[in-house]
């Protein structure tokens, strides 16, 4: 056997590999030069820095800093500290730095003035405040310009003056991250407290216990609203003191040594105190944290963006900032619980029963609010959140939220809450695929309505295997409501498979007139005219069929003499049999499912992608692309209302299943859309959810309104083939439709017709003048239907909804014979064939 030949590509590919290795492995040890400074070189820099801005520290006093500001006296000298960010030649906001401290206080007050009241305990509030702050709160913020007089003073910043060691990524200013030049925007605050050892927490005798005070971590997100910026999120690190309830936070980096100076921006004298000792002995820790592991180039442990691994070798300027929170007294209801407490620490039992819960009786879960204010010394802007006293508690309450434990509990119970939405749509979608389980049934549902339905489920499923991977304590309902959306998944897949492989034949019909349009221009009418069979044989055949008992008979057989009638036949487009000409395409046909698949999950891994990335869209973008996509998610029955003009059929899914996943569907949009602290913490939005609803609302109207009206109503008569109407207004003279339908027409000696004499249904039809009488060769029993007299005019009682109601209650088949519309649809149901003389017919 001769080798088989190797393409040119494949050599050119081998040849760009060899030498890719060749470099590889040739290429010099990654090392600098003799004579640059090595990554250790730049470490052990960094660490001496770091340990010259603790010796600063520890060598300080309470007011060694105090900046030149508005209200400085002119005796006395401002003081600055030599620590890089807090030198004077910095050239930082520093003068705001009073407005800072005193905007903290106010808001301080703001939240302590509720405690006093309480000496009376007239309104029912804690003099106390959570001591474990961990949990998660969100509101808006404002900018704080009220202590600016006039334009704020012209600074200059000089990066290279400021840190004459560190390569910036760029110096121009007006390229500096996280600069907020809005007036407002959302403000989510995840606060983070480790379990407290030796070494993060501090109480000194000396001081009074109020002030024991301990360290923290807090991850903050600020979206700017009014700028065309996205939110940002920075990580900073501060102290808590717990038994106030207040916080104090800073960003460091090379340009700002805020952990080290944190104490100095305090406003009291014991925090000043406390702050300082505490972090003398954890900054010693992080500093011989960063000794040890100097060999791997120990970054800044108090970075403010600590995924971002640019930082460490070129870091990106971005404006610092020193966060002053408060947290607010407890608002419980003692009155109902207060006597199974132990006044003395209700908050420590109150806490101890959330976090390790064991039916102790407790007021109800209450939520955690937090005031804060912000102060970035090198941008220079200041902003607080939004509520009292400059604004009314309708405006803003500050930061609402909710203990960790309690926001888990609440994600955990809308996850199940979640699930149960799911398993109701598994349902529905069960039901429903049950019911369209012949070839018939299932060839007027459209594949695509399901496959939108599909489509979202499997999002869902993958996202909440994101979630359920990634969040450890949402673990079992998370994996619960997965497993749901994974179920929803599954019969989704089969019924779409089901619904492609019935319609396949009909696709190839498709294809095939497109194809022969341009050779063959006059397309075989699927519903072809028949001659009406009102001669004697026809009444003979009518006889024969009412004396004999249908039987329905299997598939097979009916499968089989489809195929001998459609080989000898003129091909007639018969999309939901399935005759035995098509297994020879079967393979084809598995292989194209196998295409449409891959498309799936091409699109459906595109939509993931997309979304993914949207969390980091500006959000103007971002709520339009979700919008957008929301919307073109509910237009899920749009290609249902499509497949019911373009096939002419009503009835295609169950009123249960499109109402039930309208509504189930809609669920999970009116939580996001409607509710005001949802787990996510969205915003509402009531006019788009509106929107949403109405137009769902508009699409089963049509699906209605199609079921009644027929599929095609309102459209112009010249958009659409004429299907055969199964439903029409039948005249006495109608001459060119080929006169009445069998039975009917007043033959004599007509079997149906003596029947129809003897029965007293005869005079009643004289006196209406239209109603005749003919037996259902399915059901047997009697069938009126209302005949227009020759020269009446029809419009008078077919016309309007009555008589379209009426016209509703019996089917005309192509071949002129007449039955109940339960009865025929039933049966069509199984077989697209006439059940009395086996004539194909359209489909409904
Ligand atoms: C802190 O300062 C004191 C004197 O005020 C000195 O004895 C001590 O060694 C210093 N500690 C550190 C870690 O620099
Ligand atoms: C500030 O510290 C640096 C060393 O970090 C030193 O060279 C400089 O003289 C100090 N400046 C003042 C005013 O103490
Ligand atoms: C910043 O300072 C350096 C060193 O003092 C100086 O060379 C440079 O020109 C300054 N840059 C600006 C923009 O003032
Ligand atoms: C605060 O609560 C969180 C969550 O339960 C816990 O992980 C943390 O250890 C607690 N912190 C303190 C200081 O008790
Ligand atoms: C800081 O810690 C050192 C010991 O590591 C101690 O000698 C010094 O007094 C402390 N300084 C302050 C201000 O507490
Ligand atoms: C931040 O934004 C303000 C206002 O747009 C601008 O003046 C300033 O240069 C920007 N950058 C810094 C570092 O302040
Ligand atoms: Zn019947
Ligand atoms: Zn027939």
């Amino acid at each position: 056997m001769p080798p088989q030949p190797v393409p040119q590509q494949e050599y050119a590919r081998v040849v760009l590999i060899i030498v890719l290795l060749f470099f590889l492995y040739a290429s010099p040890d990654p090392g600098p030069p003799p004579g640059f400074p090595t990554a250790r070189d730049y470490a052990a820099e960094r660490i001496a820095v770091s340990r010259r801005s603790l010796d600063i520290l520890n060598i300080t006093k309470w007011q060694d800093f105090s900046p030149k500001g508005p209200d400085t006296p002119k005796h006395e000298a401002p003081r600055y500290l030599n620590l890089t960010g807090f030198r004077e030649d910095d050239d930082y906001a520093w003068e705001r730095l009073d407005a800072f401290r005193k905007r903290s206080s106010e808001y301080s007050d703001e939240a302590r003035g509720k405690w006093r009241g309480v000496d009376g305990n007239e309104n029912g509030l804690m003099p106390n405040v959570y001591e474990n702050v961990t949990g998660i709160v969100a509101g808006r913020w404002v900018r704080r310009t009220a202590d600016i007089n006039g334009e704020p003073r012209k600074r200059v910043m000089n990066l290279t003056e400021i840190t004459p060691e560190t390569d910036w990524a760029f110096q121009g200013e007006e390229y500096w991250i996280r600069n907020i030049t809005g007036n407002e925007g959302k403000l989510m605050l995840r606060l983070d407290e480790k379990q407290v050892d030796e070494i993060g927490s501090f109480e000194d005798l000396s001081l009074s216990p109020i002030n024991a005070v301990r360290s923290a971590v807090a991850t903050l997100t600020i979206q700017d609203e009014t700028s065309s910026g996205d939110g940002w999120e920075m990580r900073l690190h501060g102290l808590h003191w717990p038994k106030q309830g207040t916080m104090l936070f800073t960003t460091t980096s090379d340009k700002f040594h805020g952990i080290y100076g944190l104490p100095h921006l305090t406003s009291s004298r014991e925090h000043y105190l406390s702050g300082q000792k505490l972090l003398n002995r954890t900054l010693e820790k992080a500093i011989e944290g960063m000794e040890q592991a100097i060999w791997a180039d120990p970054a800044n442990p108090f970075t403010s963006s600590p995924d971002s691994q640019g930082d460490a070798t070129m870091p990106v300027p971005h404006c610092e900032l020193v966060v002053y929170a408060q947290v607010y007294p407890l608002k419980v209801d003692l009155a109902s619980s207060a006597g199974h407490l132990d006044p003395a620490n209700i908050v420590q039992q109150i806490e101890q029963e959330i976090r390790f819960p064991n039916g102790a009786p407790i007021p109800d879960a209450p939520r955690l609010q937090v005031s804060t204010v912000m102060f970035s010394p090198d941008c220079g802007f200041m902003i607080e959140s939004k509520g009292p006293p400059d604004f009314s508690p309708g405006d803003g309450e500050h930061l609402l939220g909710k203990k960790q434990e309690l926001f888990l509990q609440d994600i955990q119970s809308w996850l199940h809450v979640f699930a149960l939405v799911i398993f109701a749509q598994i349902m529905l979608l069960k039901i429903q695929s049950k019911e369209a389980s012949t070839p018939s049934t299932i060839g007027r549902v459209s594949l695509f309505t399901v496959a939108i339905m599909l489509m979202a489920d499997a999002l869902l499923f993958s996202s909440l295997s994101l979630l359920s991977a990634t969040a450890p304590n949402l673990f079992p309902a998370a994996l619960l409501t997965s497993f749901t959306a994974l179920m929803s998944v599954a019969l989704g897949v089969r019924f779409v498979g089901a619904i492609y492989q019935v319609q396949e034949p009909e696709r190839r019909e498709r294809l095939r007139t497109q194809q022969t349009t341009s050779t063959a221009p006059a397309r075989p009418n699927a519903t072809p005219a028949r001659a009406p069979i009102i001669t004697a044989a026809g009444a003979d055949t009518l006889a024969r069929a009412t004396d004999a008992p249908i039987i329905i008979p299997s598939d097979q057989d009916i499968d089989l003499e489809i195929a001998e009638n459609t080989t000898v036949a003129a091909p007639l487009l018969l999309p939901t049999t399935n005759t035995p000409a098509t297994t020879t395409q079967t393979p084809r046909n598995s292989s194209s499912f196998g295409a449409i698949y891959v498309k799936f999950i091409l699109v459906l891994t595109f939509l993931l992608f997309i979304s993914l990335s949207s969390t980091s869209w500006p959000i103007p973008v971002r709520t339009f692309y979700v919008n957008t996509l929301s919307f073109i998610y509910l237009s899920i029955w749009i290609p249902q209302i499509r497949r019911n003009i373009t096939r002419n059929c009503r009835k295609a899914l169950l009123w249960k299943f499109i109402i039930g996943q309208s509504i189930l569907r809609l669920l999970p949009f009116a939580y996001f859309y409607l509710k005001e602290d949802n787990i996510l913490f969205a915003d509402t939005d009531w006019k788009a959810f509106c929107v949403l609803a109405g137009w769902v609302w508009v699409q089963i109207w049509v699906l209605v309104a199609q079921e009644i009206l027929g599929p095609r109503w309102g459209l112009p008569k010249n958009w659409y083939e004429e299907g055969w109407d199964y439903h029409p207004i039948l005249r006495e003279d109608n001459v060119e439709a080929g006169g009445l339908p069998i039975g009917l027409v007043q033959i004599p000696g007509s079997p149906t017709l003596e029947r129809a004499r003897t029965s007293e249904e005869l005079g009643r039809k004289k006196k209406d003048g239209g109603v005749r009488t003919v037996d259902c060769a399915i059901c047997m029993q009697v069938l009126e239907v209302p005949v227009v007299g020759a020269g009446e005019d029809s419009s008078a009682n077919a016309g309007g909804v009555a008589g379209i109601l009426a016209r509703r209650l019996y089917m005309v088949t192509p071949c002129r014979h007449v039955f109940h519309s339960a009865c025929l649809e039933g049966w069509m149901r199984f077989r697209l064939q006439c059940p009395i003389c086996r004539e194909n017919l359209p489909p409904l």
